[in-house]
């Protein structure tokens, strides 16, 4: 780049980012542009072998300008949102230097050098699977790498939690940046620079859980959860009491269950964050359905079991979307769960794949 005489040169860098669960949701921000949630979150890291997005970015003198492509069609980069996540990690960027390739980058070329970026998710997009949690904490990772900066992660969380694509944005992303589990703490700062993703527990810490997703529809939702927190915020009395008087209180518990490996205490926890979330979307004016009648029959045959066996065996929990992400307390209790959806939610026939989706995704945390 010094001299500017070979163009042929291309610089590249491939991220994987799983994408993460909530157990304690966010839902509601307190500033739109900042990202700063209304309270803080908790969780769950998955096994990037199942649902993870894996993004290229590249830059080279050649590129006449900035283009992105999400699984394999090319998207527009028109949105601010985009433009202010990539000036924000340009601003950041240091030198760079491969003798043998010949590549030398100084801190301000970053600034007029154009950059390529292929995302693929391989799982449903904007499903309610937290799908943009892993497409753009992916975005930032591997821009920064490309960019070499140094920033540590906590610093990349702000920017992964700011940073919004019109079609992929998400505060939640800036979990995704840790394995295990992790709270994204809403933070006091007016300015949002202690509103950052923190692990809480390492991946090895509780490795018995096992994590069941039935995509009970891969269909794109109707509301997004940018737009649906949004008028959550506006006109849901219990979204504000829920925020203020619950999720505090709820995070120190949950903190405190991963902390002992409590099961019970966990599923309690998760399970009735995730009823109070969606009673909020209930509670919103006009009222949002983000499940469906089959994601109802999952929490009842789920609720049936715990109270048979006296102590909670599975815990479920319900993002922006009808899908259900189950959590058993370990590999039998999974055996028998996925017997028993097999059972209650068989597929209607051999070639029947929309029931039989429901098992298609079933894996262990591992972390890895
Ligand atoms: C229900 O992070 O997708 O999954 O910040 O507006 O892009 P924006 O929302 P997003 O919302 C996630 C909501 C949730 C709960 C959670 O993951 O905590």
């Amino acid at each position: 780049m010094a001299d500017g005489s070979d163009k042929s040169w291309i610089l590249m860098v491939t991220a994987q980012s799983p994408t993460n669960i909530a157990v304690i949701k966010y839902w509601g921000k307190r500033d739109e542009t900042l990202i700063l949630p209304i309270n803080d979150s908790i969780s769950v890291t998955l096994d990037p072998d199942h649902l993870c997005t894996t993004t290229t970015v590249a830059v080279s003198p050649k590129f006449e300008k900035d283009q992105m492509w999400l699984n394999g069609k090319e998207i527009s980069l028109a949105g601010g949102r985009f433009q202010s996540c990539l000036r924000e990690i340009r601003s950041r960027g240091t030198d760079y230097e491969d003798q043998e390739k010949g590549i030398s980058i100084k801190k301000q070329d970053w600034e007029k050098l154009n950059v390529h970026i292929a995302s693929f998710n391989n799982f449903p997009t904007a499903a309610g699977l937290a799908s943009s949690a892993a497409g753009f904490a992916c975005l930032v990772y591997s821009l920064a790498k490309l960019m070499n900066v140094k920033e540590d992660q906590g610093q990349l969380s702000a920017i992964a939690r700011q940073a919004h694509l019109t079609l992929q944005g998400s505060g939640s992303a800036c979990r995704s940046l840790y394995g295990g589990f992790v709270k994204w703490a809403m933070g006091n700062d007016p300015n949002g620079s202690d509103s950052i993703a923190i692990q809480l527990a390492t991946e090895a810490h509780w490795d018995e859980l096992v994590i069941i997703i039935a995509v009970v529809s891969s269909r794109q939702k109707e509301t997004s959860s940018t737009s649906g927190m949004r008028e959550s915020v506006e006109t849901s009395p219990l979204l504000h009491h829920r925020a203020k008087e619950v999720v505090p209180k709820c995070i120190v518990q949950m903190e405190e269950a991963i902390r002992n490996r409590d099961f019970p205490s966990f599923a309690k926890l998760a399970c009735v964050d995730s009823n109070q979330f969606h009673a909020c979307c209930l509670d919103t004016s006009p009222p949002i359905f983000y499940m469906n009648d089959t994601s109802h029959k999952i929490i009842s045959c789920v609720e049936k079991w715990n109270r048979a066996e006296g102590t909670p065996q599975v815990a479920y929990t319900f993002d922006a979307g009808p899908n259900a992400v189950l959590i058993a307390k370990n590999r039998q209790v999974a055996t028998l769960l996925l017997q028993k959806l097999l059972f209650y939610f068989p597929p209607a026939s051999e070639t029947d794949l929309s029931r039989y989706k429901l098992l298609r995704l079933c894996f262990r945390v591992s972390f890895a």
